[in-house]
């Protein structure tokens, strides 16, 4: 029997992007979003390509909600076999100072309490099958400070917690793992790049490898860290980062490096 896969903040983006990936390697999706008709175009245009997709409404701050929605699958769909927590809001670079505390709270409701509510539901029902495997959103933000005060904070959070639930369940075969990504080119940093927020040259340039990261990129190595492949792996948040880390501390170096890039 198929693997059941729920994604949340499966209308666009990376959790559009790893639908289509898990779709194809042969799992029933379920595609939860905020967005209820951003999740049923992404469902529907997945069908067309023959897989079998479900479209679901789900506010992931919402934790009622998020009991309701795996109570739901559960009983409609099947049994969940794996999770991709990707639902998650961005925000512009700025100092604490002028950062409005609504906001902030906002975005940790969404980030962080989030994760914890899609895990802790998700893992309680694996639980009692003793399997499962779920992958949450980190971000480069998870190992440094960036200028996003809420933001940065919220994938720390979801680091550590990844790594907190792994430990709880790991010794009921769950495996629980994050995936750090760089700027990746969803329509979430699109609309940056659009207002000016974000410079696509400068998102280029970041990384070692000078690439624009698209959301398959990221897709992919969720996909190998849900599968049996990644059978010895739980607690670890997989940076996507293009090279982003080393280049950022070698490019720091305080002289002139003689022959790079020559
Ligand atoms: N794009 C990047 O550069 C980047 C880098 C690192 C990490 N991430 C993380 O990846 C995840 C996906 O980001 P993206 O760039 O694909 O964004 P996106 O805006 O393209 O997609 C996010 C999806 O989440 C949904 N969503 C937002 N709030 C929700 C809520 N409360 N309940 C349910 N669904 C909700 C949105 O409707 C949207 O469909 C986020 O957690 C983000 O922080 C993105």
């Amino acid at each position: 029997m198929s693997r059941i896969s729920v994604i949340t903040g499966g209308a666009s983006g990376i959790g559009r992007a790893t639908a289509e990936v898990l779709a194809e390697q042969g799992d029933i999706v379920v595609i939860a979003d905020r967005d209820a008709e951003g999740a049923i175009r992404a469902a529907e245009e997945l069908k067309v390509a023959g897989v079998t997709a479900h479209a679901l409404a789900l506010d992931v701050a919402d934790d009622q909600g998020v009991e309701d929605f795996f109570d739901r699958v559960e009983s409609e769909i099947g049994p969940v076999g794996a999770v991709v927590h990707a639902a998650g809001i961005l925000q512009n670079a700025m100092t604490t100072e002028r950062m409005d505390r609504a906001e902030a709270d906002r975005i940790m409701d969404v980030n962080y309490r989030g994760t914890w509510s899609v895990n802790v539901a998700a893992c309680r029902r694996m639980k009692a099958r003793q399997a499962g495997a779920i992958v949450n959103l980190a971000s480069i933000n998870s190992f440094a400070a960036l200028p996003i005060p809420s933001y940065n904070v919220s994938k720390v959070a979801v680091k550590a917690l990844t790594e907190i639930l792994a430990v709880e369940y790991g010794v009921h075969g769950i495996r629980v793992n994050a995936v750090g990504p760089t700027y990746t080119i969803t329509p979430a940093i699109q609309a940056r790049i659009d207002s000016g927020h974000r410079d696509p040259e400068a998102i280029r340039d970041s990384g070692a490898l000078k690439i624009l990261v698209r959301p398959r990129n990221i897709a992919e190595p969720i996909a190998f860290l849900l599968s049996d492949a990644a059978a010895a792996i739980t607690g670890v948040t997989l940076p996507v980062d293009a090279g982003w880390a080393a280049n950022t501390t070698y490019s720091s170096y305080v002289a002139p490096v003689e022959g790079f890039g020559q």
